[in-house]
């Protein structure tokens, strides 16, 4: 029995074992040879060839259906003429492994002290991503892409960081977006979340000038994580990068602009993002779990091509996939973590959940006074533009299940009392059900016992639970709870 409405055991935390997985490249075919030998049972390989149009996809909300979330890798995906990476962020656990094998309960803490340790890049003369560099016969047509949804455009680099130079100071940024072809020289890209990408588009633009960008499609999954990091504008995240590697960062410049990239990447694209062209872009299965022709409609016009010999299409699996949101979601719950803590010691953990995409998140502390989840919330709710709605419950609570957080709701909250709603604040344009003029409302779900709370929770005692799981064990069935 394992419903958080049954009766209450008191709680023995399960505290999985630390993995220890030292991976010191910065180069993904190495972290993957690694990782498989380290893990050989966390990796699938296919070998069968596969169809780029959705299969890889398919697969991946297969395995899922049955609890599973192994990465992925592909020998032969149809017309690709490269090896397929994918799924690599679907895991917790796996991410705790990417991170020198802390366990999931450990990722946000062991997240933010590498992230702030931050190291600027060493700059090198090659690296693998030199083995082939063209400047004069662009063709995008030879850039490994998949289909990924049925309701898809077409095939869509998920993977794609793009690295740009702020125009009036010159400093770094990196982050993920989506992206197509548009012509065998173009690509058409979308800068819907409008964090520090848009704003250097924008300035770029008003000074009428083209903005300069290296798109870096593949690289070790640490940069991966640095690229999905929210920061403040400023911060590079090539520099975070170095901190989640605790070495600095290899770089070689791009041909054209100079601009630094991975040494060790996949394939890097350059070029500039056209100050005035706006082209069709999208539809794409987005976060959501919805597919959304939101976009900006961007131009990226291509000038010089990367790539190693040998390279790779690593792929994020997109949608409301368990990667997709791990990659967004694991640094924005390490940094909200971080901040709320600061103020609200009380705090135990954060969560969000896949069931709400990015817009739900759960938030579980030991409340030193009446009101404090009210202000957590507000907090949390004030700090992270996506959330809509936050659930505070006490820490007795495993965050990380749907049904132990409803059964908080349902037992603990009373709806004219609990419940506090804001509205007009800036969402994500991507929010199927948000206004026309881009505004949400958000609500703080106040889950927590409080001050006034009498109920005694059903228990049972230990020695019991131990008696049962001893006799499932005579009788062959399985011991261990069943989730
Ligand atoms: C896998 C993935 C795909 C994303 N795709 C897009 C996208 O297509 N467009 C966009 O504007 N933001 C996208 N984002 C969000 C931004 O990349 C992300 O919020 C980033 O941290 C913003 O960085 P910034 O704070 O430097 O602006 C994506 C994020 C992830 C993790």
């Amino acid at each position: 029995m394992n419903s958080p409405a049954a009766p209450f055991v008191p709680a023995t935390p399960a505290t999985p074992a630390r993995q220890p997985f030292h991976d010191t490249s910065q180069d993904f075919h190495q972290f993957l040879a690694a990782y498989r030998e380290a893990f050989p049972e966390d990796v699938l390989h296919i070998r069968e060839p596969v169809g780029a149009d959705q299969d890889p996809t398919a697969l991946v909300w297969a395995l899922a259906a049955q609890g599973r979330h192994p990465a992925l890798l592909f020998d032969h995906v149809e017309g690709l003429g490269t090896s397929l990476a994918t799924n690599l962020f679907a895991s917790r656990e796996r991410v705790g492994r990417m991170l020198g094998g802390v366990p999931p309960a450990g990722i946000h803490a062991e997240y933010q002290a590498r992230s702030r340790r931050m190291v600027a890049p060493r700059v090198l003369d090659s690296g693998a991503v030199t083995g082939h560099v063209d400047t004069e016969h662009i063709d995008l047509r030879t850039i490994p892409a998949i289909r990924h949804f049925a309701t898809d455009r077409g095939p869509y680099i998920t993977n794609a960081i793009l690295i740009a130079e702020d125009p009036d100071s010159g400093i770094g940024n990196a982050s993920f977006h989506r992206s197509m072809l548009h012509s065998p020289t173009e690509i058409a890209t979308s800068l819907h979340s409008r964090g520090h990408l848009w704003r250097m588009q924008q300035r770029a633009a008003e000074l009428g000038r083209p903005l300069p960008v290296a798109m870096v499609i593949g690289a070790h999954p640490l940069f991966m994580l640095a690229g999905a990091a929210r920061l403040p504008f400023g911060v590079d995240e090539r520099h975070v990068a170095g901190g989640l590697f605790g070495a600095p960062l290899e770089v070689v410049r791009t041909p054209r602009h100079g601009i630094l990239v991975p040494a060790h990447a996949e394939i890097v694209l350059e070029g500039v993002i056209d100050p005035e062209a706006r082209v069709d872009e999208g539809p794409f299965g987005e976060f959501t779990g919805y597919s959304s022709d939101r976009s900006t409609n961007n131009l990226l016009r291509v000038q010089s091509v990367m790539r190693r010999t040998d390279a790779w299409l690593v792929d994020v699996v997109g949608g409301n996939s368990a990667e997709h949101l791990n990659l967004g979601r694991i640094p924005r719950e390490s940094e909200m973590v971080e901040k709320l803590r600061e103020r609200f010691p009380g705090i135990t953990g954060v969560h969000y959940p896949s069931s709400g995409t990015h817009f739900h998140a759960y938030v579980a502390l030991r409340q030193s006074r009446p009101g404090e989840a009210r202000q957590v919330m507000l907090g949390l709710l004030g700090w992270d533009p996506y959330l809509k709605t936050v659930v505070a419950v006490d820490d007795d609570v495993d965050l990380t299940r749907d049904e132990e957080v409803l059964w908080a709701m349902a037992t603990h909250l009373q709806p004219h009392l609990d419940v506090v709603v804001v509205d007009g604040l800036p969402g994500s344009a991507l929010d199927p059900s948000a206004s026309g003029v881009g505004t949400t409302s958000r609500m703080g779900l106040d889950a927590t016992r409080g001050p006034n709370f009498d109920g005694v929770r059903a228990r049972i005692d230990e020695a019991a639970m131990r008696r049962a799981t001893a006799l499932l064990a005579r009788i062959g069935e399985p011991a261990a709870p069943v989730p």
